[in-house]
């Protein structure tokens, strides 16, 4: 499975500890940056970045670190085709798989420590979406983007 990552400076220590762990896990990753937590840049950047490569195919999923996770989803979930989650516990990332069919995951580098964000795209990572119901209301969601 190719991941997809991006963060701004509010996430990009998460985001490389997280790139070094995925990739001992065997995932391949596409590193959209950034690598320094100590140069200012725009979440929409990183956001869009890692959207458009999930939306047209070159990543199977996205994950995205910035301070709160809140920006980044905002940014991502312009793209069309893209169901971007905040998701700061366990329980949230497993439900984003299994009933939003989440496609990017935005974390918070800023709240929630790092042995929690390994925990939550796990549980993202080894969930299955559904499917049925959900499904139906995910098309809805679709419709309204045409
Ligand atoms: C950057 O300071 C911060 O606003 C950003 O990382 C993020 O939290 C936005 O949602």
């Amino acid at each position: 499975m190719k991941l997809a990552l991006g963060a701004d400076h509010g996430g990009a220590e998460q985001k490389e500890a997280l790139r070094t762990h995925l990739e001992a896990q065997g995932y391949e990753i596409l590193d959209f940056g950034t690598k320094r937590s100590d140069e200012s840049v725009d979440y929409p950047d990183y956001a869009l970045a890692v959207a458009h490569a999930v939306a047209a195919g070159e990543a199977d999923l996205g994950i995205l670190v910035c301070g709160t996770g809140i920006g980044m989803a905002i940014a991502a979930n312009k793209v069309r085709g893209i169901r971007a989650a905040t998701v700061t516990d366990v329980d949230a990332a497993r439900l984003a798989r299994q009933h939003n069919n989440a496609n990017i995951l935005a974390l918070s580098g800023r709240f929630t420590p790092l042995t929690v964000n390994i925990e939550i795209i796990e549980a993202y990572l080894s969930a299955e979406f559904e499917g049925g119901r959900h499904q139906q209301r995910l098309d809805k969601i679709a419709a309204a983007e045409r």
